[in-house]
């Protein structure tokens, strides 16, 4: 087993002490983009196991923790929500238990769910406990709720004696070249995951809120980086993004689709501030502009923009910051700097933009790239 603190390069083939009593623990999945993480909190005689994770990554999962603790010391199995990434293996630890005692800590709107994958572990309802777990030691876990972030029970963990945030799929991503902490980078990729799996702005600016009065020093999502540094930079992306619904509609949900939308005002485009952008007029140019920042958070700053300078019509300075396009061939220039990047990357790179280009082509009255037109709702853009 290893203990490092510090970046990228590391072991990951063994679970990781993040800070003392905190282990990541997997899943290793070198196949996909979507990494799932679970955790391991060990106090004294009692460990927490964070998202025990699905039926794919059981096996691999199960042999990391039993190198850290025996299985009688897991007291809690903590579910944000019902999802089989988290929690497919559940019969899988149930059989490994046989007789031990424990318990799964959720919202009451979950164990709804998780009883469907046929296990009769006793439950400790959260919204009926004071939202608070106590471990033996006296350390106090408290329960964040953070509803619809993306499941009616949804929650968060703080663990106050570490300051650490078990945030479930809040604050996660999907990334193409995935990195164990995140960086600079990792604010655009985490935006992609919040525009399809948040169901709205104000779902995820109440889960954000209260986040305020803790004093946070890491962040352990269960998918993408964990975030140790700059915690507020990263609360505060999230708290100013738009996400979900408010990108498909806009503010209106009965104006899908309108071409005549007013020009918006400066500062509530998309996910970013003008002020991002200033030198930049409104329209192609800031939408291009989006695209290739988020690719440097999906794809990688490296891939991101040495795919965008070989698209004819788009100049980037020497740090992938776009400098000019022709405004009038705007639409080609886009339709052509997505097809380079589905052509390299494949459909999945167009994907992660498709919510935040909507919410944009509808915002400055545009018309929407071909390679998107009719593949984001079932209504003509
Ligand atoms: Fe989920
Ligand atoms: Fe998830």
């Amino acid at each position: 087993m290893v203990a490092i603190e510090e970046y990228r390069e590391m072991d990951i083939s063994q679970p990781v002490e993040v800070v003392p009593g905190i282990w990541w623990i997997g899943a290793e999945d070198e196949d996909s983009h979507l990494k799932c993480h679970s955790y391991l909190l060990v106090d004294g005689e009692d460990a927490v196991l964070f998202e025990p994770g699905s039926l794919l990554h059981h096996q691999s999962i199960f042999q990391r923790v039993i190198k850290i603790v025996p299985l009688r010391k897991i007291r809690h199995i903590v579910l944000t929500h019902q999802d089989t990434d988290v929690c497919g293996s559940l019969p899988a630890w149930e059989m490994a238990f046989n007789s031990i005692p424990f318990h799964i800590v959720t919202h009451s709107r979950t164990v709804v769910f998780i009883k469907q994958y046929g296990i009769s572990f006793p439950i400790y309802p959260i919204d009926q406990m004071y939202w608070n777990l106590k471990l033996s030691s006296g350390r106090i876990l408290r329960f964040i709720f953070a509803p619809w972030c993306h499941s009616p029970g949804t929650f968060m963990t703080y663990d106050e004696k570490s300051r650490s945030l078990f945030s479930g799929d809040i604050f996660g991503a999907i990334t193409n070249k995935w990195s164990f902490y995140a960086d600079h980078f990792y604010v655009e990729a985490m935006r992609s995951f919040h525009d399809d799996y948040m169901a709205s702005t104000r779902h995820l600016q109440y889960a954000m809120s209260k986040l305020a009065p803790l004093s946070i020093d890491r962040i352990l999502p269960q998918h993408g980086s964990i975030i140790n540094r700059d915690v507020l930079h990263y609360i505060h992306a999230l708290s100013s993004s738009r996400c979900g619904i408010d990108l498909l509609c806009g503010d209106d949900p009965y104006r899908i689709g309108v071409k005549d939308v007013p020009l918006p005002v400066s500062g509530s485009l998309g996910n970013s501030t003008m002020a991002n952008y200033s030198g930049l007029p409104i329209g192609y140019r800031y939408i291009i502009a989006r695209v290739i920042e988020r690719e440097m958070g999906v794809l990688g700053k490296e891939d991101a923009t040495a795919t965008a300078r070989q698209v004819r019509g788009i100049h980037l300075d020497s740090e992938g910051n776009l400098i000019a396009i022709r405004e009038k061939d705007g639409k080609d220039i886009l339709n052509r700097l997505l097809s380079a990047y589905e052509k390299r990357f494949g459909f999945w790179a167009v994907f992660n933009c498709r919510l935040m280009l909507h919410n944009l082509i509808r915002e400055f009255g545009l018309k929407m790239p071909d390679i998107l037109d009719g593949k984001i709702t079932n209504e003509q853009s």
